[in-house]
């Protein structure tokens, strides 16, 4: 009889640490493939919240601020790259869970979708070749501005057109942007502070601040309705108090 327990208690013991590897170990295929998904749009044209590398993949903080929300949560991240001004569509439409995508959480989209709480600041810049003679907003008439379509540059750009007297050009991402000015389609290219100081670095650009600007800080964005916002909102506040967000800043945004 005792042997018969010894044996049964070693035959537990073995199915107890067989159900403990397959439930702790994430890498392997039968974890991940249990694991939900979590959707999550955005434009992979805007470096360094969420951009292309040389293989193809997407990265970037916003990338890094998902994953990290995807597994706190107990999720798994699907990407699904689209153009900036369809990303508001597609929360409404719940064709994604959720959008980061360097989005400044503005009273107007607040309308249609939910916010979290923000993750970053950035103010706004013109951006022009480092040979310009435009220093400062009011060098701005007669000028060819770009912005991306959808953006809040492309609101700003509007009203600010009434008091400088410039002509806008609206593409569909912030790549195109850079390009149209390395190429003299535009004069001036007018984008997010954050991701202006890379390109100015990276590409031998000039730059000067928007006086003007006044924007709301980027957060995540949910389906209007979401009962997910307040998840994520305490992932964030975790992320601020153990200094996972600033690690994420430094990491990505250390040019500012
Ligand atoms: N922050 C700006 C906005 O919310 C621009 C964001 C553009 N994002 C992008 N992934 N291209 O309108």
């Amino acid at each position: 009889m005792k042997k018969i327990l010894l044996s049964m208690t070693a035959l537990l013991l073995l199915v107890m640490t067989a159900c403990g590897t397959t439930e702790n170990d994430t890498t392997g295929s039968d974890a991940t493939t249990e694991k939900k998904k979590l959707v999550m749009g955005t434009s992979a044209d805007f470096a360094p919240f969420e951009s292309r590398n040389t293989d193809g993949e997407i990265v970037g903080f916003d990338i890094d601020l998902a994953n990290y929300i995807a597994d706190e949560l107990g999720f798994e991240l699907e990407i699904k790259d689209m153009k900036f001004d369809g990303l508001v569509g597609a929360l409404q439409t719940n064709r994604v869970d959720i959008v980061l995508a360097g989005m400044s959480a503005t009273e107007k989209r607040d309308k249609n979708v939910d916010f979290s709480i923000p993750y970053n600041h950035s103010g706004e810049m013109f951006i022009t070749l480092k040979d310009s003679n435009i220093k400062t907003i009011d060098d701005l008439k007669g000028q060819t501005l770009g912005v991306q379509l959808g953006t809040i540059q492309e609101e700003g750009a509007k009203k600010l057109q009434e008091d400088y007297d410039f002509e806008i050009k609206q593409v569909d991402s912030a790549q195109t942007l850079i390009q149209e000015l390395l190429s003299n389609r535009i004069n001036v290219a007018y984008l997010d502070k954050s991701v202006a100081t890379g390109y100015i670095e990276k590409q031998d650009l000039a730059g000067f601040d928007d006086p003007t600007t006044s924007s709301p800080g980027m957060a995540v964005a949910f389906p209007e309705g979401s009962d997910f916002v307040e998840e994520v909102n305490k992932v964030i506040e975790k992320m601020e108090e153990n200094g996972k967000l600033d690690e994420l800043k430094e990491k990505w945004l250390s040019e500012e």
